[in-house]
């Protein structure tokens, strides 16, 4: 494995991947890295000839900056674990390397953007676009691997795809769970022992909710899980949706999409972690 500080040094070793005719996958992550992220690049590893990893905690997508501070950065056991794995290129870039002038692309991302996530964290998603967008033009791979605990992240991402007119694949990886059913997050190093016994009641409350979905409304089961959320000391939910899969809208009755099943998604302030997890129904 080869490890890249600058952008010309990617884009060179890329172009001579993709000129041998190699399948290039791109896994793009902010470090930090745990069992989840290793699923992703696992799959880009079983899928593509040539792997990329990006460590890159991205500042433009933070709209707080305690969370950007605060951010774990763990680069040495990072490099470690990508080793490990079988990558080829770990790119870990500096922020100078990234932005030499301020990126004042707005993208139009329009409605998958400006539910849940995107009024709750402004300009967030506009940042996941611009850094998402220049790791694209800079690797050109075939393949691009995202986990769906950022559900949203990933309409957002396609959008920008689309907007963009790159021939991508994004590749959408299921979400990797601690056997107590607990999202796996770089943020969960942050909880305190008394936040982490009770984590897991988020995800407890979302299975709950598609069984209490069959004979409730989607407005009831919406207040349940909110409601039984709350009521744990140490939780203060932000928002819960139940939206259409494809274009983030919240729905308000259950009934079958072309879209697919809809999806609950949730943020939840564990003492002073913001988690986030979802569900299908
Ligand atoms: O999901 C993340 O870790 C980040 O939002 C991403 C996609 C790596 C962009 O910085």
């Amino acid at each position: 494995m080869e490890i890249i500080r600058t952008t010309s040094r990617l884009s060179s070793l890329t172009k001579e991947a993709k000129a041998a005719g190699k399948v290039v996958g791109l896994v793009p992550t902010m470090g930090a890295l745990h069992a989840g992220h290793l699923s992703l690049i696992q799959r880009a590893r079983k899928e593509c000839e040539y792997v990329v990893v990006s460590v890159f905690v991205n500042p433009t997508q933070f709209n707080n900056a305690n969370d950007l501070k605060t951010y774990p950065r763990t680069e040495d056991a990072d490099c470690e674990l990508l080793r490990g794995a079988g990558v080829d290129i770990a790119f870990i870039p500096s922020v100078e390397e990234i932005y030499p002038e301020p990126d004042t692309r707005i993208f139009d991302l329009g409605e998958v953007a400006n539910v849940m996530e995107g009024p709750m964290r402004p300009g967030h998603f506009n940042g996941v676009a611009q850094i998402v967008s220049k790791l694209f033009a800079m690797v050109n791979p075939d393949k691009a691997y995202f986990g769906e605990k950022d559900f949203q992240q990933i309409a957002v991402i396609r959008r920008m795809v689309e907007i963009c007119g790159f021939d991508i694949e994004i590749v959408d990886c299921p979400i990797k769970r601690e056997d107590d059913g607990l999202a796996l997050s770089s943020r969960n190093v942050r909880l305190t022992p008394e936040n982490r016994a009770i984590a897991p009641m988020i995800y407890k409350t979302l299975c709950e909710s598609v069984a209490y979905a069959k004979s409730h409304t989607v407005d009831e089961t919406r207040k349940m899980v909110i409601d039984n959320l709350n009521a744990v000391d140490g939780f203060e939910v932000e928002y819960y949706e139940i939206v259409d899969p494809i274009t983030m809208q919240p729905i308000h009755e259950w009934k079958e999409s072309v879209n697919g099943a809809p999806h609950g998604c949730i943020t939840v302030y564990c003492g002073e972690v913001r988690l986030i997890d979802n569900i299908k129904y």
